[in-house]
């Protein structure tokens, strides 16, 4: 029996319930006291985001990310999946549906689809990847405390992976914080075997009232998006409801 399954199932109704002892994991990597996670994150977004770094600082988005975020983003996040927790359920539900074998977590965040996909039978094995050193911390330490370590490794980017083909690869709420989403597009088909799977979404938009500052929306770079989109990779259909899409590389024959 896994460790995990002795104390907690890394399942649907858990995930609604407590994130993956998400609280209480912030609580342990943060050393913060459980009750100030709780009052921090019952702040709501707004005053969280007055902790994260602010857009001035925005430049270059590489450094940005791997070195000014820090752990300001992790609070953010924690409090968007314990607030929208239905929204982030049926993620998981496509990842049940469709993930299996070797997979991608590209841009994982505090790793709530990292943790899920690795307690399924399906899946062998998942890369997390993600550019801030502080979130592949913070989720290596959760897949301890779930016991779900020897299914997960972490690293800063693709290229540090060697020759490893893909059976799956998630990519959410990532690509509009890209300069290049194009490129990460072709990236990913050349990590992907002809029936892998991809679960993308994307929000080029900064926000009615500029609530995403780190999110690129140049019209030509959202032009050059789709027709890579278009061109390389072939829309497969799924029943949910949600804004999340599931793709399969075009065969050009
Ligand atoms: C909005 S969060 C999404 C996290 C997670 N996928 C989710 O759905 O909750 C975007 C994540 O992408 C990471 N990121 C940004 N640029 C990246 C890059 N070039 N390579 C890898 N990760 C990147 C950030 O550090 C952050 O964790």
């Amino acid at each position: 029996m896994n460790k995990f399954s002795e104390s907690m199932m890394v399942d649907l109704p858990e995930f609604l319930n407590t994130g993956f002892a998400l609280k209480a994991h912030l609580a342990s990597y943060l050393q913060i006291p459980m009750q100030d996670i709780t009052n921090l994150l019952s702040k709501g977004s707004e005053e969280l985001a007055s902790l994260h770094p602010k857009s001035y600082e925005f430049e270059d988005p590489t450094s940005f990310y791997e070195e000014n975020v820090g752990t300001a983003h992790l609070l953010d996040l924690a409090s968007w999946h314990l607030g929208s927790a239905d929204y982030i359920a049926d993620t998981l539900r496509l990842l049940k549906m469709f993930t299996k074998g070797h997979v991608l977590d590209f841009g994982g965040g505090i790793g709530t689809h990292t943790l899920y996909a690795a307690s399924l039978e399906e899946v062998d094995h998942v890369f997390f990847v993600d550019l801030n050193p502080k979130n592949r911390s913070f989720v290596e330490l959760r897949s301890k405390m779930l016991g779900l370590e020897d299914k997960i490794s972490f690293h800063r980017d693709i290229n540090s992976l060697g020759q490893v083909l893909f059976d799956s690869v998630i990519c959410l709420d990532v690509l509009e914080h890209l300069a290049d989403p194009s490129k990460q597009l072709v990236s990913f088909l050349d990590v992907m075997k002809p029936d892998s799977r991809a679960l993308m979404n994307w929000y080029f938009f900064k926000g009615y009232n500029e609530e995403f500052p780190f999110h690129f929306d140049d019209p030509l770079m959202i032009d050059n998006f789709f027709l890579t989109l278009q061109k390389n990779f072939l829309e497969v259909f799924h029943p949910l409801l949600i804004t999340t899409r599931v793709y399969r590389p075009m065969q050009n024959e």
